[in-house]
């Protein structure tokens, strides 16, 4: 049993990662906003040295893609300088360090699955401070792991899904960008997988993503025939569909080193939509429940008429 300490517990992932590491037994601490503010040095520092974790899993992000762009400011400080205060006070414990990064670090030009050990690319503000927060981690975290991770999904949170399902409810046609590939990654597989590595020892920069890969454009299309939905969803181009923020047309991450380190457990991204969707409509998928108001519809690449 570990003290495992979550950044950013009360986001998408963080409230998975929570409820995972109580489920292993862990005892767990949360950092989040207004409470802590990560990217003020003192505030991070206290919290963190305070808590005396014997792990972290820093979580805790600015993660909207678009809003990255004009706020940049707030990006960086975030996402950089809130992981060098997290790897600081890690530093000073001397305790692990498991860092949430993303496929947005690759331009997405390469023709293959980016490898573990492929040098980062980005294109977006966004891209850039998580990976300005991968160098810090390297640089200052001994016992650290960088974990990327793309298109996350999980309840409660802004999400595809919870787009799609919303769009779906109103409106006949979706168009939906077609060549943009990556794998969806469903938060409640990806949670216990991160704390399995955590507390593996086996230190290191992994992939880690459901199984399978798809467009944005297919993957809406599962999720509207699994809901069972008439609306109807056509493909379209990036260019079609510019937004503020340059996406990776491909995000596929290859899992290799990930998978010869502690063996790759995830399943298909098919088979986390499909739980994922049993979970929401209590196993009636006849019977919609109430859709959850998203904070980030306009992030995701959809053409609503
Ligand atoms: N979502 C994706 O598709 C995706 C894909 C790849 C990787 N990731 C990475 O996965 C991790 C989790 O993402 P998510 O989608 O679960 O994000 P999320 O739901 O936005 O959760 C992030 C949490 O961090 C908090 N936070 C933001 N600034 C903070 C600060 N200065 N100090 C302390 N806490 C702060 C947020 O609070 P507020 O909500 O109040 O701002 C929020 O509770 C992030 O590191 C993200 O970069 C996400």
């Amino acid at each position: 049993m570990h003290r495992l300490l979550i950044t950013g517990h009360k986001g998408m992932l963080g409230r998975e990662l929570v409820s995972q590491a109580k489920k292993l037994g862990h005892e767990v601490i949360g950092l989040d906003l207004p409470e802590c503010d990560l990217a003020d040095r003192r505030n991070a520092e206290h919290a963190i040295l305070e808590a005396e974790p014997d792990l972290i899993l820093h979580a805790a992000a600015f993660a909207q893609v678009d809003r990255c762009e004009t706020e940049s400011d707030l990006a960086f400080r975030v996402n950089a300088t809130g992981t060098q205060n997290v790897c600081l006070a890690a530093q000073a414990l001397n305790a692990p360090l498991l860092y949430v990064s993303t496929d947005y670090v690759f331009d997405g030009t390469k023709n293959e699955p980016y490898d573990e050990w492929d040098a980062g690319s980005p294109v977006s503000v966004y891209g850039k401070s998580k990976y300005a927060g991968e160098c810090f981690v390297r640089d200052l975290c001994a016992k650290h792991f960088i974990v990327r991770t793309s298109w996350l999904c999980g309840h409660g949170g802004a999400n595809f899904v919870e787009t799609i399902l919303k769009l779906a409810s109103e409106r006949d046609e979706l168009k939906v960008v077609n060549d943009q590939h990556g794998s969806p990654t469903f938060v409640n597989d990806l949670a216990p997988e991160l704390v399995r590595l955590l507390a593996s020892g086996a230190f290191g920069t992994y992939h880690i993503t459901n199984q399978g890969s798809t467009t944005w454009f297919d993957f809406a299309r599962k999720i509207v025939e699994l809901s069972g939905s008439k609306t109807r969803v056509t493909p379209c181009t990036t260019e079609e569909f510019p937004r503020p923020a340059t996406r990776p047309k491909n995000s596929r991450l290859s899992p290799r080193l990930y998978t010869n380190a502690i063996g790759n457990k995830m399943p298909a991204w098919q088979d986390g939509l499909q739980k994922y969707l049993s979970e929401r409509y209590g196993h009636d998928m006849s019977c919609p429940s109430p859709v959850i108001p998203t904070r980030q519809n306009l992030e995701y690449p959809i053409v609503v008429y």
